[in-house]
């Protein structure tokens, strides 16, 4: 396929982790916007891929979003990667760690979406979430983390009725994953890391690749990765 077929994909989170891990899967057949905070983590990235620009805004941001909203002219599939989390009780949760959350989590996640609804729908388009398993499940020390991939899924199940037979909407639900996230997650708590225990990004990215590969009469709406547990058998 020339540079100039190929379908354009948005991944924010592109430079680190699941989203990387999504732009390696894809590379082969579409075009890739990598999305990141700042032109250092976003450069190396699209440097090794064969058909790739930056997308650097800081997605909190509105007007380094409009900005670099306003370079795009065709867009086939946006995957929503970029996200953070700050555990803690809800005694210690501050009103800024829920803010901040919910900010990158979930306002970003509906403005990027709504600036880029023309460019989908005139592509007949698709639109994944990386959302988690505590997306379906809270519990202690999850509260703010998990509330805002609550609200993210209610956002993707309201935009895929909302825009059924012009888009397509998929929310991905890992477990825990082998990235800088969950190290730091592991940290926070004072548990060893242990990377045998967790998802690779490529196995996430696998069922992105799936959803967005599923002939045009099918949509998948929600897919759950689970670490399978095999691994850190073998690793025992
Ligand atoms: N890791 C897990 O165990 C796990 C499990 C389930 C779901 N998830 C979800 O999967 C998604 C990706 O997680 P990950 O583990 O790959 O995270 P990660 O390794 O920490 O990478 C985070 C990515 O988000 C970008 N980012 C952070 N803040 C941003 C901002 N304000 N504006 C734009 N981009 C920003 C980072 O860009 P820079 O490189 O420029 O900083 C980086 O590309 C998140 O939504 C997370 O909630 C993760």
């Amino acid at each position: 396929m020339t540079a100039t077929q190929r379908p354009v994909v948005l991944i924010t989170g592109g430079s680190r982790g699941i989203g990387r891990a999504i732009a390696d899967a894809l590379a082969a057949d579409w075009r890739i916007l990598v999305g990141g905070t700042h032109t250092g983590s976003v450069t190396p990235v699209v440097d090794v891929l064969p058909d790739a620009a930056p997308f650097v805004a800081d997605l909190t941001d509105p007007d380094a979003v409009a900005h670099a909203v306003a370079g795009l002219s065709r867009l086939d599939a946006l995957v929503h990667s970029a996200g953070i989390c700050e555990g803690g009780a809800v005694e210690q949760t501050s009103r800024e760690t829920w803010t901040r959350q919910f900010e990158l989590n979930v306002v970003a996640v509906a403005d990027l979406t709504r600036m880029l609804l023309p460019l989908l729908r005139a592509s007949r388009g698709h639109v994944v979430t990386i959302n988690s398993g505590a997306g379906f499940n809270s519990g202690p020390g999850n509260a703010s983390y998990s509330a805002s991939k609550f609200a993210l899924r209610a956002f993707t199940d309201a935009l895929r009725e909302e825009e059924r037979g012009r888009l397509r909407v998929t929310s991905v639900h890992p477990g825990r994953v082998d990235t800088d996230m969950q190290i730091a997650i592991q940290a926070r708590l004072g548990h060893a890391y242990a990377p045998e225990a967790y998802l690779r990004p490529a196995s996430v990215a696998a069922a992105v690749r799936l959803a967005l590969d599923v002939s045009q009469d099918a949509a998948i709406d929600s897919i759950s990765v689970r670490p399978s547990g095999l691994r850190l058998r073998e690793s025992s």
